[in-house]
């Protein structure tokens, strides 16, 4: 397992575990990395790696043992997750971690029209119950997902003309590297948006203006965005998912710009306008 860490780093494989983990690194600060493939784990110095899936108790106390701080990245939608992820967070308290900084969705609550922001208030529920000094980032859809929001230029969903404030996964990032490392944040909750709210006709509008390529936004009604979605042959609660991150949008659930970024980063949060012409400039995000 390698030196010890006192920190570990979930879901490092991915997006945003990938950017924490980079972060930490170039500080040299020693961390574990807890992934289910080990061949897929970043090369980083002072890094460690433990395997474990949040499913597997037993290997996530293993992969915990000694840790005092995690960095847990919530799951993979699945009909499961929230059984997944009370299990890892089991497995944490059961190892003697102190400390959780918890990747949870903006307006988690039991009843959130997303449903699958009601795992994540249980998740935050949990962790809490399980007597873990936790903070929870409540983060707002990613803007590195609006470029993926259209289909054949157009993006569909029942939004109605509700508007977020979608933030950069860097941002979250930041905020989450300044949370590890300063202890006076533990028991906080967050929301942590980008700048400004945009409906998705926005959106639309600056994925037209930035890629030279017209994009328009059509809002579909409930029974539409299930019936546009029936093909892909998803199960229910998937669908009820994608279909719900819309409608929480309408419903106004997603309406909130937060100062998080500034005041725990340090920084301005950038737009979506600015990010989708840096993506155009520079390419892909990851
Ligand atoms: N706010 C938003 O707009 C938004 C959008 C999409 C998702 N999310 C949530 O935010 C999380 C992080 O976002 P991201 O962009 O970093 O996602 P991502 O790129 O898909 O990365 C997810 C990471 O979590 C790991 N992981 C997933 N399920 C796991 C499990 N059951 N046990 C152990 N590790 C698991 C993955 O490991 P592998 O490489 O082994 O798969 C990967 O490293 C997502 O997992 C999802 O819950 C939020």
């Amino acid at each position: 397992m390698g030196a010890a860490a006192e920190i570990a780093v979930t879901g490092t494989t991915g997006g945003l575990g990938g950017r924490v983990t980079r972060r930490l690194a170039q500080r040299g600060i020693a961390q574990r990395l807890v992934v289910r493939d080990p061949a897929r784990a970043p090369d980083l110095d002072h890094t460690s790696v433990a395997v474990g899936a949040y499913s597997d108790g037993k290997a996530m106390r293993r992969a915990f043992d000694g840790v005092r701080t995690v960095f847990l990245v919530s799951g993979e939608e699945a009909r499961d997750r929230l059984d997944q992820h009370r299990t890892a967070v089991d497995a944490a308290a059961a190892a003697g971690v102190e400390r959780v900084i918890y990747t949870s969705f903006l307006g988690a609550s039991p009843e959130a029209t997303f449903t699958l922001a009601r795992d994540h208030f249980h998740t935050e529920t949990h962790l809490r119950a399980a007597g873990l000094r936790t903070v929870a980032l409540r983060n707002s859809m990613y803007a590195d997902l609006m470029p993926y929001f259209a289909s054949d230029g157009v993006i569909r969903g029942p939004a109605g003309e509700g508007r977020f404030a979608p933030v950069v996964r860097d941002d979250i990032a930041d905020v989450a590297v300044a949370v590890l490392l300063d202890e006076q944040y533990d028991g906080a909750t967050f929301d942590v948006t980008g700048p400004e709210l945009v409906t998705l006709h926005d959106v639309a509008a600056l994925l037209s203006e930035t890629t030279g390529q017209e994009v328009r936004y059509q809002a579909e009604t409930l029974d539409e965005a299930y019936a546009s979605r029936a093909s892909y042959g998803a199960p229910e609660w998937e669908v009820t998912g994608w279909v719900t991150s819309y409608a929480a949008i309408a419903a106004g659930e997603m309406e909130v710009v937060s100062d998080t970024v500034e005041t725990v980063a340090g920084h301005r949060p950038v737009s979506v306008r600015d990010f989708l012409q840096r993506l155009h400039t520079d390419g892909e995000s990851t």
